[in-house]
């Protein structure tokens, strides 16, 4: 029996054993097995939940570029390590070779090297899904640097206030980039995003739709040229098994976003070990998540996971619906897609155009679907096995974290028997507990509570970027020597597991993690806004859609309130990115508070969702009559 690859459920059980028996021994063989290490750990594994603080394989070295490249030269310098498709199907795919990327990577790796960037500077890459946003992480990863990918969705705002958090020297780019139909300008934004920080000295900028661009003289330079004159070959900087390998910034329920950041060894052992078995890679096989690497799916599942297992990974610049919906399948048949793993909220959105677009290509290559970023609903779990999978192909969904660095509870594709809305097993070393609200942990099946994960695994998120004290609230302070997911979830007659959604004020829209809190700021910035309170209502694609709630200040003249949605929307757009957009404004003469001044979420998600036949008690609050005047006004 191999520890290292899993396939059958007896397989499992029997590792899974071993692996919470002994995590340390576990993981050490996996480790010892598996990856190219400069010098082997001390010790495999030091723990406190309490400060809390992890270490996975303290005192080895290493540098995971050699796992993700050098060591696959010998036997597949040939092979498609990327395979990069555009976002016109009209644009030739790329596809770049191990040896390639060996090349392009130590070429960067240089450049960034000559413009004064070195072990443990921070660089920000705000790229779209083109090559040079692998190169860029993996040229950071290979002098030691710290990327800071901020997905190139959000706006000026949210990316400086991103590279200032973590004092980033530099920032990678392009001149613009395409979606769908559209160019949007990246570099005007990262323009605008700059006047705020004086942290960076160069901008390094990719050429990808050869638009007149601003060149500020001494801050930015075009990268073409630097990499026709770099050298090919970069040794890799040597590093420690607990540096830091990159910050990736997520929505908390309040204040600004989280910078968490993932170290080097336990990281690589764990995504590495994940996506081989969960998703039954074989060499030869052709992978693609349709993730935007801005996210942490693209950072573990495009990049590290498959190219530590030496496999071919599709990065694609474009959307699901462009030039028509029939996109995402004509490149699974064009490149013989294997694996194919995208978010639900895609399904949904595909599922609606039915399933003429899907006949018109050949999907038999596809042996293993994926699932991830919200809970999937069982409508849209039987159309993607129905008609993409066609009954024959496992779906693999899988749960996990911005914070956990790789997937907790899934099925083992072929090995687990998958369950329809449900993340099944707990995957190898996770050891989760479902927790009751006076803190004790729910024993047997049948049951439901909070989300909990009881014992470290590698690829936990090791801190919060500047803010320790932070990362212990947010996790370690709400159970007891417990790391806290802030989901729901419910277990089983025969112990597998559903998560149920957030219990916090996160909402996920579109598979995007949005905190209440910050929304609500940027709203109440509005001149003519008093106050506002945000809620999640379904949607049939998105999963949710945001509604707000908003009160104004008594100015005595009357505004137009479609003139003030629109405002509204237009400086979310502005401060955060349109993924934050609001699907509903109602406009209320006051907010339900307790007698406290806490504004009381749960009776607006119920008036908003329609779902007023239990408001529950309303007479302790300060105000019961606006209750009666927001239902009347629901939208
Ligand atoms: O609520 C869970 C949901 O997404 C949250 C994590 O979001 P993020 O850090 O952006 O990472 C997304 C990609 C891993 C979780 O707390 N979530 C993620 N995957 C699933 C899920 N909810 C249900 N089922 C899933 N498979």
């Amino acid at each position: 029996m191999s520890n290292y690859h899993i396939k059958h459920l007896e397989e499992y059980f029997q590792v899974y054993r071993k692996s919470v028996q002994n995590p340390e021994g576990f993981w050490e063989e996996v480790a010892e097995e598996h990856f190219l290490w400069r010098k082997r750990w001390d010790r495999v594994l030091s723990w406190d939940f309490t400060k809390p603080e992890i270490k996975w394989f303290e005192g080895a070295k290493l540098n995971i570029t050699e796992n993700c490249i050098d060591r696959h030269l010998v036997t597949r310098a040939k092979k498609t390590a990327i395979i990069f498709e555009p976002n016109s199907p009209d644009e030739p795919a790329q596809h770049i070779t191990y040896r390639e990327l060996y090349e392009r990577v130590c070429k960067l790796a240089n450049v960034l090297k000559s413009k004064g960037i070195s072990k443990g500077d921070r660089v920000c890459i705000y790229l779209p899904m083109i090559p040079e946003l692998a190169v860029s992480i993996l040229a950071c990863a290979r002098i030691g640097a710290i990327h800071s990918v901020v997905f190139a969705g959000f706006s000026s705002n949210a990316l400086s206030t991103r590279i200032n958090d973590s004092e980033c020297k530099m920032v990678i780019t392009t001149d613009g980039s395409y979606r769908g139909s559209k160019t949007i300008d990246l570099k005007g934004i990262v323009d605008t995003a700059l006047e705020d920080c004086s942290c960076v000295e160069t901008v390094l900028v990719a050429k990808r739709i050869h638009s007149g661009i601003n060149m500020k003289e001494g801050r930015d330079l075009w990268l073409a040229p630097l990499l026709d004159a770099a050298g090919t070959d970069c040794e890799p900087e040597i590093m420690d098994a607990e540096d830091p390998l990159f910050i990736l910034y997520t929505s908390g329920s309040t204040g600004k976003p989280k910078g968490m950041v993932h170290t080097i060894a336990g990281y690589m052992v764990f995504i590495a070990y994940t996506f081989k078995n969960i998703f039954q890679y074989r060499e030869e096989d052709v992978y693609w998540c349709t993730a935007d690497i801005g996210w942490i799916t693209g950072h573990s599942y495009i990049i590290y996971g498959p190219l530590c297992n030496g496999a071919t990974s599709i990065m694609f610049e474009g959307i699901p619906s462009y030039p028509d919906f029939g996109r995402f399948w004509e490149v699974i048949a064009k490149h013989k897609v294997n694996q194919f793993y995208t978010a639900p909220t895609a399904i949904r959105a595909l599922a609606k155009e039915g399933v003429k677009y899907l006949e018109k290509h050949d999907l038999s290559s596809i042996k293993v679907l994926g699932s991830v970023g919200e809970p999937i609903n069982e409508e849209a779990w039987h159309w993607y096995d129905d008609n993409v999978g066609k009954k024959k192909a496992p779906i693999v969904d899988t749960w996990w974290q911005t914070e956990t660095g790789g997937i907790m509870i899934s099925p083992i594709a072929f090995a687990t028997p998958t369950k329809p809305t449900y993340a099944t097993l707990p995957f190898i070393g996770i050891q989760p507990a479902l927790m009751d609200e006076n803190g004790n942990e729910i024993l047997g099946n049948q049951v439901d509570g909070r989300l909990c994960i009881k014992f470290p695994w590698p690829s936990i998120a090791r801190t919060i970027w500047g803010d320790h004290q932070r990362y212990k609230d947010t996790y370690f302070s709400a159970y007891e020597n417990k790391y806290f997911t802030g989901d729901g979830a419910l277990r089983d007659e025969v112990g597998y597991y559903r998560i149920t959604g957030r219990v916090d004020d996160v909402i996920i829209v579109s598979g995007h993690n949005l905190g209440t809190a910050p929304i609500e700021d940027t709203i109440n910035e509005h001149p003519a806004v008093a106050e506002s309170a945000i809620v999640g209502i379904p949607h049939d694609v998105k999963g949710n859609a945001l509604y707000g709630f908003v009160t104004l200040k008594d100015t005595g003249e009357t505004r137009n309130q479609d003139n003030l949605r629109k405002e509204i929307n237009e400086l979310i757009t502005e401060q955060i990115g349109p993924i934050a957009k609001l699907d509903k404004i109602q406009f209320t003469s006051a907010l339900p508070k307790t007698r406290s001044g806490k504004i009381m979420r749960r009776i607006l998600r119920k008036i908003a969702c329609r779902d007023t036949a239990n408001l529950g008690d309303t007479s302790t609050l300060l105000d019961p009559e606006v209750v009666q005047e927001i239902k009347d006004n629901v939208l």
